[in-house]
């Protein structure tokens, strides 16, 4: 447990910073931030009021659909006492060709932080690059950081641990298996992936993520193999078969992920007690069955809960 010394250190360290990916924090950091999700979560249900933003505005753009990401930021932000301000990147002079640096420039006159949901990684990091303000990744096409922190806050309510719990993810090796497994092995949790051969983590995340695990007292088990990955896990993870912006690879994916469906019977290799776990918008029929999402192992929409959680506490630590 953090000291309330480097408590304060680390608050003081994390304003003003960006969130682009679970690399950009410390495992301290993350701690710290989790805490203080657990402390805003209870505090809020007792009908405490924490309003630190005051006078504060978040901009959001959002270059690809959201239900979760645009809500619990709108009312995350209204909740510590700030406001959110949506925009359609079709309705800015960017959709007319003014430069994201010229942009990210004009944004930070007027906003005190952004939050982009962005086809391209790079795309957040060139507005990063040239913002004032912090700059926090609502999804790209590599990384879901914010996923990934009210992830972890749910592990941590379900088993109110991290030591000695393995994760298995099954299915794309993509934005959210990227953004979990690094966060998963920053906190020690062991974590397995079974993808369709093709599917598999960009290389030099998945390095990143055997280094963090190997330093941490973890594992990382990449396999083509759901049942494997499976074995003996404490969380079994999935998310979409076809992400945003891979409508045209539809038809193949669906072929290609044949088997990786999370049912009872791929399930019947994790613990008995195991937890199911989904980024959310869910498939049920292909990447997951409904008897499991919507069984009782099932706490996706606690997950979703706590995506407004988890942010508040970054909202706050941040802006
Ligand atoms: N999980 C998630 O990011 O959901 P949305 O796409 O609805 O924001
Ligand atoms: N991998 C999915 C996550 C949606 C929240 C996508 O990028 O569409």
């Amino acid at each position: 447990m953090t000291s309330p010394l480097e408590m304060k250190y680390t608050e003081k360290k994390l304003k003003g910073k960006n969130f682009l990916t679970v690399a950009d924090f410390t495992a301290d950091d993350i701690e710290y931030l989790l805490n203080r999700a657990v402390k805003i979560k209870k505090d809020f249900q007792a009908g405490k009021d924490f309003e630190p933003l005051a006078g504060k505005t978040l901009g959001m753009v959002f270059e690809k659909n959201s239900t979760r990401t645009r809500i619990s930021f709108s009312v995350g932000m209204n909740q510590l006492g700030g406001n959110a301000l949506i925009m359609n990147p079709d309705e800015l002079q960017i959709g007319r060709g003014e430069t994201i640096s010229d942009t990210a420039k004009v944004f930070s006159e007027y906003l005190d932080g952004v939050m982009i949901r962005a086809n391209s990684h790079a795309m957040v990091e060139e507005f990063a690059a040239n913002a004032h303000i912090p700059v926090i990744n609502g999804l790209t096409d590599k990384f879901h950081p914010c996923q990934a922190l009210a992830d972890l806050l749910t592990i941590l309510e379900v088993k109110g641990k991290f030591d000695g719990l393995k994760v298995a993810y099954i299915g794309d090796g993509n934005n959210v298996a990227h953004s979990l497994l690094l966060a998963c092995a920053k906190m020690g949790i062991t974590t397995a992936i079974a993808t369709p051969e093709g599917y598999e983590m960009d290389q030099n995340v998945a390095s990143l993520i055997q280094k963090e695990a190997k330093q941490n007292g973890a594992e990382l088990i990449q396999t083509n193999d759901p049942a494997e990955a499976a074995e003996q896990a404490d969380f079994l993870y999935t998310d979409v078969w076809v992400s945003m912006g891979e409508d045209e690879e539809k038809e193949q994916r669906l072929h290609d992920f044949k088997g990786f469906e999370i049912n009872d019977q791929l399930a019947a290799n994790a613990k008995p007690d195991y937890t199911f776990m989904h980024c959310l918008p869910a498939h049920r029929g292909l990447e997951v069955s409904a008897e499991v999402i919507d069984g009782d192992h099932s706490v996706v929409f606690q997950q979703a809960g706590n995506r407004m959680h988890a942010q508040k506490a970054l909202l706050s630590a941040l802006l």
